[in-house]
Order: C-alpha cells, then sequence, then structure tokens
C-alpha cells in the first residue's frame, strides 16, 4: 500500500471507532451495496476521513476493478487499514494519504468521491464542497453521510431513558456550538456548494448489544460519553440516572434495556455545471 505523509493537527483519536463501525456492519453494508448500485464502474475512488476504512475496504470489495485512496488527517488507523486490506485480498487496490482536506483534497479525476460522518469536522465545508465540485469531472458522483437521527441507546422501559434523552438534547446543542453543521440540512449544504443532489436516503444505525460484544462496547462508551459531558447541562438527578446506568452497563450489559436506534443520512450529488461551462 501507498502510504503519503500530509498534514498533521487533529488531535481527537475517535477512540471507538472500531467497535462503533463493528456494531453498524448492517449498515455499511446496506449503505455501501447502494452506493455502488448508483456508481457505475468507477476506476477511481476518494473515501475523505476515511478513519478505520470501513467504507475504503467495504468499496475495494465490492469494486474489484477500482483504486480506492484513503484520506484522513490522522494516520491513527492507517495500519489497521492496512492489515485489513491485505487480509481481504485487497491491499493492491486501496492506498492512505494523510492530509487534511480543509487545505488539500489531493485527488484527481476521481468518479466516486465518498465522505461519511467527515464533513462535519471540517472548518469549512462549504469550500471543501466547492474544491471537490472543482475537481471532479462532471460525471463524477458524490456521497456525503451524515448523522439524521443522533444514536439513542436506552429502550424506554430502562430506569435512565428521559435522563438519556434530555442529555442527548443538550449534548447535540453543545456539539453544534463546536460544528455548526452536525446533524445539519446536508442535501441544502452540498446544493449550495458547486453540486446537484440526486438523491437522499435515510439508512438506520442499530445494534443489540445482548447478542454482540462491538455492540456492547459501543452502547456502554456512548452512554459513558454522554453522561460525562452533559453533566453541566443536565439536572443533577438526571446526571445521577445516567452514571447509574453506566454503572449497570459496566456491571452486566443484561442490567440494561437497551435499545440502539439512530440514523444516517446519505446524500448524492453530481457536479453543478452551468450551461456556458459545459
Ligand atoms: C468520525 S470519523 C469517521 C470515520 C469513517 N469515515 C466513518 O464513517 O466511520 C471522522 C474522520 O474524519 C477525519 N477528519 C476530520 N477532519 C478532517 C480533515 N480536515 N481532513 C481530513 N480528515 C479529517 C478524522 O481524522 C476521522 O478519522
Amino acid at each position: 500500500m501507498a502510504h503519503e505523509h500530509g498534514h498533521h493537527g487533529h488531535a481527537r483519536t475517535f477512540d471507538g471507532l472500531d467497535d462503533e463501525t463493528a456494531a453498524f456492519a448492517r449498515h455499511w453494508d446496506d449503505l455501501l451495496d447502494w452506493v455502488v448500485e448508483q456508481a457505475g464502474a468507477p476506476s477511481f475512488v476518494v473515501d475523505l476521513g476515511a478513519g478505520n476504512g470501513v467504507a475504503s475496504l467495504g468499496l475495494a470489495r465490492r469494486l474489484p476493478t477500482a483504486q480506492i485512496t484513503a484520506i484522513d488527517a490522522q494516520d491513527t488507523w492507517f495500519s489497521v487499514l492496512a492489515e485489513r486490506a491485505e487480509r481481504a485480498g485487497v491491499a493492491a487496490l486501496v492506498h492512505t494519504v494523510v492530509a487534511d482536506i480543509d487545505h488539500e483534497v489531493p485527488m484527481s479525476s476521481a468518479d466516486v468521491v465518498f465522505a461519511s460522518n467527515c464533513l462535519h469536522h471540517v472548518a469549512d465545508a462549504g469550500a471543501v464542497l466547492r474544491r471537490l465540485g472543482d475537481a471532479s469531472d462532471g460525471d463524477a458522483m458524490l456521497c456525503v453521510v451524515e448523522v439524521a437521527l443522533p444514536l439513542l441507546v436506552l429502550a424506554d422501559d430502562d430506569p435512565a431513558a428521559a435522563a438519556e434523552r434530555r442529555a442527548a438534547d443538550a449534548l447535540g446543542m453543545r456539539l453544534r456550538e463546536s460544528m455548526p453543521l452536525h446533524g445539519g440540512p446536508w442535501a441544502q449544504v452540498i446544493g449550495d456548494n458547486g453540486w446537484q443532489v440526486v438523491e437522499e436516503r435515510e439508512f438506520v444505525t442499530t445494534a443489540d448489544p445482548a447478542s454482540d460484544a462491538a455492540a456492547a462496547r459501543h452502547a456502554l462508551r456512548h452512554l459513558d460519553r454522554l453522561a460525562a459531558a452533559s453533566t453541566d447541562r443536565v439536572t443533577r438527578v438526571d446526571s445521577e440516572s445516567l452514571l447509574d446506568a453506566v454503572d449497570r452497563a459496566r456491571r452486566a450489559t443484561r442490567a440494561v434495556s437497551w435499545d440502539l436506534r439512530g440514523s444516517r443520512t446519505a446524500v448524492l450529488a453530481r457536479p453543478a455545471r452551468t450551461a456556458d461551462t459545459r
């Protein structure tokens, strides 16, 4: 695998990404099957903010004649990605590049530009989208995947369910203070920045902690982070209720009544070309 270096400076390590992507394997299969159906026969695919490469590898397995470039601002996951590519027999198809897409998008003639859970992190998503549009030819396809319904993990009959909902609402507001486009109107943002939206589809993210260890770890980590991040935005009673749920989950997965539910929206678009630039 080619491995180039570029900008660094993104301190978040995205711990738990592996459990999340494993827990939501069905979401990934449904999403990538659909993307490939829409993509025709691409030769060059770019996966922006590739993380552990769940999409890069999934696309490589589905598109054996395409070259996939996995781009990320940090190389935290790239050795894992390389091992998995090797094991899946697609190492020759997948290349990794470290680059901060706020500064550069190192791609040329990509037929498919894929970006899952990435664009809400960049400083100026509009500018990145316009740059991607400029660098793509008329037939290119963009697929942006972002959170639609933020994840909730407790079933209504769990004692901490109402506290979870209130904490999630409070945390959603906080997230939007630092990342205004988290859960934002992506089809509109994409349409306003050099692309013509072709289709938008919602994919559920769900998993069962009782039967899946990755889902159990992801649900516990999610609850633990929610409890920690919301202490100053919810009542003490809610905060204690959440911490109690975390304690119960740590003791035994079955001590919590789980119901993981959330969704992501996937927006497909083609470069918008005005009549005189065709
Ligand atoms: C939440 S993870 C998503 C990983 C994977 N695409 C997925 O959907 O599971 C976000 C990824 O975007 C990367 N990222 C954030 N800002 C970036 C930037 N400006 N340039 C390139 N990658 C960036 C992060 O390093 C991280 O790996």
